[in-house]
């Protein structure tokens, strides 16, 4: 499998605080793999160091074999790397379709209606493609959010609590648009979530990041059978119950 994103060796520090530690991080074509870990372990540090947002203080991030380490978000977004933010980042007075057209606008001054259309049906979105996005409820919004970031074909899709503030239906919803960008457009996305249930179901392999380190890799079975990730995040995020309950306090945040 190719290899489109590489981080090797990212240290980031907030004064005596070490957010990130000498991780590593790999992400092949058509993959989807699932960031989790306690709050504060560093995922959404390293997706602001992958996307271009915080330069790290160690280590280096590779775009398709290009160092891009020091390239700005923008340039990395042009060449092909999409994000989400995990506080809500829409332009809300825009309509739903107005912000998948500002996705796409750069390339050539107008937006592929098709691919529009098409995710927008995939993300549920249609009925609502004329309503402002200020006036969605959050499960939409994050729908739209992700419509947006997947409008202009990404290779590379970071995904920071896309599911938060979903309802079981919109999270299926979510779930299907990622598998589809994956395996037809050869996407390659990693997901930060703390609904265990679904990156397992979701993801074929999950990183789990604990105190800015690595802390466990491997398909859900090998990271769900691990004692440190049992003891570091698992034990405390009632893997017994599925869906609705594994809400962490932090979700008022969004
Ligand atoms: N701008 C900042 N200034 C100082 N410290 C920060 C800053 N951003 C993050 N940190 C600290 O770095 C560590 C990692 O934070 P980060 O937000 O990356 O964690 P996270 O895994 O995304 O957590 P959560 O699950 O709560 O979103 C935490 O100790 C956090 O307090
Ligand atoms: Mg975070």
């Amino acid at each position: 499998m190719t290899q489109l994103l590489r981080a090797e060796g990212i240290g980031v520090r907030f004064g005596g605080i070490r957010a990130l530690d000498g991780v590593d991080l790999r992400l092949a074509a058509g993959e989807v793999c699932g960031l989790i870990g306690p709050n504060g372990a560093g995922k959404t540090t390293l997706f602001d160091v992958v996307s271009g947002i915080r330069r790290p203080d160690a280590g280096r991030v590779l775009l398709d074999g290009v160092e891009v380490t020091r390239r700005s978000p923008v340039w990395r977004a042009r060449h092909g790397m999409r994000r989400t933010f995990q506080r809500q980042q829409l332009f809300g007075q825009l309509t739903v379709a107005d912000n998948l057209l500002v996705a796409q606008e750069w390339r050539r001054g107008g937006a592929d209606a098709d691919r529009s259309g098409a995710l927008l049906e995939a993300c549920g979105l249609q009925a609502f493609s004329d309503a402002y996005a200020g006036t969605l409820p959050v499960g939409r919004a994050r729908m739209v959010e992700l419509a947006r970031a997947a409008a202009d074909r990404p290779r590379v899709l970071l995904l920071d609590e896309p599911a938060s503030g979903m309802t079981a239906e919109e999270r299926a919803l979510l779930a299907a648009t990622v598998r589809r960008l994956a395996e037809e457009d050869g996407c390659a996305v990693l997901l930060v979530e703390h609904n265990v249930a679904f990156v397992m179901e979701l993801c074929a392999r999950v990183v789990v990041l604990d105190l800015g380190s690595v802390l466990a890799e491997g398909t859900p079975a090998q990271v769900r059978a691990d004692v440190r990730v049992r003891e570091a995040y698992l034990g405390t995020h009632g893997e017994a119950t599925h869906g609705e309950a594994q809400t962490p306090a932090h979700d008022s945040r969004t």
